[in-house]
Parts: structure tokens; sequence; C-alpha cells
């Protein structure tokens, strides 16, 4: 491991040389045809994860979440979510541009569920005068938040609410392994709160690529129709696959590991650490561009994700030393 600690996400990870290997030998077919063994096990196997019928192997996050979203939310209806969501933010527009959808959003401290804003922004289906609402989306845990995880008990009176008005519940769990490792809550208790899903194998669980929608089978079964239509169908990926099959063996429970990591950072950082649940560290501070140049020049790489805000993510690339190093030179800026 080279002096430089990268903290700027937990995307940046290497794979591991086992990881390598598993990928090497793992069997393969043309995916477009149906016909890839290791992509067709990730799939099941995720699907039954989260309790739902089926799964559907995408090469990001953000096309898992076009395809999820597109699949409750017709062209001309609108989603609801929180304002700093990565839908809303970091996708570039994509559900506007591929799927013809429109966003409405609350805004929550540290980006949790607000059921009384939610229901004051629902439009139900009116006729021709007011965008309907067809989907509410939440994302668990919260990037820009902080990696901040969701109450279930607040999911589950989401969902309940949702289906009592006809509106389906997305869920980006791009980390949502996060989640699950912090807060003890079981991956089906995740999924029954939510009609369709995004989940990502290339962040804290360190697979180069790799997420999946997670839903019905007929989703599934559409999503699959519209993955190939926007260009993403893939022959024999399940080399990639592999990596992500590989990191739900191996990588998940780990992540408790980068959650301390990054409690210890928040410390160094003067930042109350009761107050970060997963691996990202958020803080608020003037000068946050010269202080991600100055860290960089002292070997510790952090982020600016917004002109007053730093981001710091703890993952498998960072070993106990490597936050030992970048804790004293984050106390000392
Ligand atoms: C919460 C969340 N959702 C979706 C994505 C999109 O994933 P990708 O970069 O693979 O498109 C990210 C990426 O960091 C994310 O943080």
């Amino acid at each position: 491991m080279s002096d430089l600690v990268d903290l700027r996400s937990d995307t940046l990870t290497q794979p591991t040389p086992a990881m390598r290997q598993a990928m090497a030998q793992a069997p393969v077919g043309d995916d477009v045809y149906g016909e890839d063994p290791t992509v067709r096990l990730l799939e099941e196997r995720v699907a039954d994860l989260f309790g739902h019928e089926a799964a559907l192997f995408t090469p990001t996050g953000s096309m898992a979440n076009v395809l999820a979203v597109r699949s409750v939310v017709a062209p001309g209806q609108e989603i609801l979510c929180e304002s700093s969501a990565h839908i809303a933010r970091a996708e570039l527009g994509a559900h506007a541009v591929y799927s013809q959808v429109t966003m409405r959003t609350w805004t929550r401290a540290r980006g949790q569920i607000d059921l009384s804003a939610i229901q004051a922004l629902y439009a139900p289906d009116m006729g021709p005068f007011f965008v309907p609402t067809a989907a509410v989306s939440v994302e668990n845990t919260h990037n820009f938040a902080g990696g901040v995880t969701l109450p279930l008990a607040d999911l589950e009176e989401l969902h309940r609410w949702a289906q009592s008005v006809g509106c389906a519940v997305h869920l980006d769990g791009a980390r949502i392994w996060n989640a699950h490792v912090a807060t003890g809550t079981p991956l089906r208790a995740y999924g029954a709160t939510a009609d369709v899903m995004a989940v990502c194998l290339s962040k804290g669980l360190g697979a180069p690529v790799g997420s999946l929608v997670v839903g019905s089978q007929h989703t599934i079964d559409e999503a699959r129709v519209w993955r190939k239509r926007m260009g993403g169908g893939m022959r024999q990926v399940g080399i990639l696959a592999a990596a992500g099959l590989h990191a739900l063996d191996h990588h998940v429970e780990r992540l408790a590991e980068d959650h301390d990591h990054a409690r210890l950072l928040a410390q160094a950082c003067g930042v109350d650490p009761s107050k970060v649940d997963t691996n990202i560290v958020v803080m608020e501070r003037d000068d946050a561009a010269v202080f991600v140049e100055r860290a960089a020049s002292e070997g510790v790489r952090v982020s600016a994700v917004g002109p007053r805000t730093v981001r710091l993510v703890t993952h498998l690339g960072v070993d106990a030393a490597a936050v030992e190093r970048a804790a004293v030179v984050l106390s000392r800026l």
C-alpha cells in the first residue's frame, strides 16, 4: 500500500488478488442470450437476498437506477425524492433525458424520510391538470448526507402509506450493504419496503463493476429489454459477475471495519463520531477547496462535494495504518 491515503470514494478500490482469481475462473456465456451461468447465479442470489422475484445485472448504479425508476414512473409522471439524493444530483438528468420523468424534492436534515412533506407533495392523478406522482425514491445509505442510514420503521411507514395511495417506492441501495451491517437490519426487511431497488457491488463491496436492479419478474423482464435498448446488453460478463459473487461472500461483514475507520477520522476532523453511521464523513468548511488541496499536498486525498462540503469515504483499500496516517494529517489541518 502506498503512502497516499485515498479517501475520495469507496469506488476507488482495487480488486483483491482473490477476487481476480475468482474472475479468471468464472464459467461464462453470452448473457444477451441468457447463457452466462455466473451472471444468472448472481442475479438469482441477489434477488433472493432481498426477497424479490428477480434481478438484472447492469454495468453501473446509474443505469440500474434509470431502469428501476422507469419501471415505476411513466413519461410525464413524477418521482419524489430527498433534495440531495443521488438520482436528483448526480445522474446528470438521466431520468429526464432517457425516461421523461420529472422530480420534486423534500429536504430534511441527514437525508431522512419526511412523510408529512412527502404527503404534502404527493399529487394523485387528476386528469390533464397536474403531474401525477407515481413513485417515491429513498436512498439508503444516503451518500451526500454522509452515509446516513434510514430507520427501518420510517421505510415501513412510507411503504404502507405509498401502497395505500397506489404509489411505488424505489430504493437506491447503492450502499444498502453498509446500512445492513451498521444497523443489523436484515436485507430482506429492506427489500420488503421497496417495489423496485438498485444495489451496487462496485462501492464498498470492492467489485470493479456491477450493480443490479431488483424487483418483480415482470419489472426485470422489462428492464432487460430496456437495458439492451440503452446499449447495456453484455456478453461474457460472468467474469464481472464473479467479482460480485466474491464480494458478497467476503466483503460484506468487513464493512464494519470501514465504519470504525470513518468514526476515527470524524474524531480527527472534529466531527461528532456519533453522527457517522457508516463509511462516509461529511464536514462543512468555508474553505472546502483549499482544505482538499492542502490535504492532498500532505498525501491524503479527500473530495469537495459542494462549495462548503468536504467528504471522506473509507473502504477496503484503506487499512488501519493508513487511517492513522490520515487522522494525523487531517487533525492538524
Ligand atoms: C447513492 C448512489 N446511487 C447511485 C450511484 C451510481 O453508481 P454508478 O457510479 O455505478 O453509476 C452512486 C455512485 O456513487 C451512489 O452513491
